[in-house]
């Protein structure tokens, strides 16, 4: 396993390799998984409904396409998920690598939903028409690895919407949010889950993660193309759509 490094995967606390950032991501949900939609809404002041109502407005012409299969990647308790099937013609499918986050989501999905490390979807290469994946990219341990899994599952010309935490590019607003997100959510976070590493790995994972223009650039290096982002509610989080080349053949 490679060593970690900031910007290419998550680099959690006491993690020294892949291997054990993923493992210190999934247990951590695990203790996290009760209370994580409660702590969702309450720390993003319930905006967060409003980024995954944005998202799937985005991708709604898949949505609407009776022979396209969906696959939410990393869906934790479901949230996204339940939004982009409520509507859809597509086939949507769900699925994350932490087991009592998916048991969560069963509470309100009967289907779809499966048990998969996002870098290994036990999923024959080009059948998806398109990837989605809210705040969960980021946790990924390598980043690249997703990308390029992404590429093997996606049909040729299929997209992925990554819903993310961001850098907001305004300096005044970033230096405000930046107090919020490191002096205030973590005490609310550790308090509410009473587990408080959670709340300290999500700001500090945030920064290490890589700017919106970053991310679209290392999309496009690993071979996707069309790539396009929107900042929402100031760059707090940022919505990426990028696309596979229609004339791409991934094994
Ligand atoms: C912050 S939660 C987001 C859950 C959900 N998508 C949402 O919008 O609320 C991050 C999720 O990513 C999952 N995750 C992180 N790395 C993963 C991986 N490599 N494979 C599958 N799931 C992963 C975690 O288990 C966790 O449920």
């Amino acid at each position: 396993m490679s060593t970690l490094e900031a910007g290419k995967g998550t680099t959690p606390e006491g993690a020294d390799n892949e291997e054990q950032a993923a493992r210190y991501v999934r247990d951590m949900f695990a203790r996290v998984a009760p209370r994580y939609d409660l702590l969702n809404h309450v720390l993003s002041l319930q905006i967060d409904k409003y980024w995954r109502a944005t998202t799937v407005k985005r991708v709604a012409a898949v949505l609407a396409n009776p022979n396209a299969l969906v696959m939410d990647l990393a869906c934790g308790t479901g949230d996204l998920t339940w939004a982009l099937g409520k509507n859809a013609k597509a086939r949507v499918l769900g699925s994350d690598f932490c087991h009592p986050m998916l048991t969560a989501a069963r509470g309100k999905h009967a289907h779809g939903l499966f048990e998969a490390d996002a870098l290994q979807l036990p999923i024959a290469a080009q059948c998806v028409d398109l990837i989605t994946c809210a705040f969960g990219f980021r946790n990924f341990a390598n980043y690249r690895r997703g990308m390029t899994e992404f590429l093997r599952v996606l049909k040729p010309g299929g997209q992925v919407a990554i819903l993310e935490f961001s850098t907001p590019p305004n300096a005044a607003f970033r230096a405000a949010y930046d107090f919020y997100s490191t002096r205030v959510l973590p005490k609310i976070g550790a308090a509410l889950s009473g587990v408080p590493d959670a709340y300290t790995y999500l700001p500090e994972s945030v920064k290490k993660f890589p700017a919106a223009p970053e991310l679209a650039s290392e999309f496009l290096a690993a071979g996707f193309q069309r790539v396009e982002y929107e900042y929402l509610t100031f760059g707090i989080a940022a919505l990426h759509i990028a696309r596979k080349p229609a004339g791409h053949c991934a094994r």
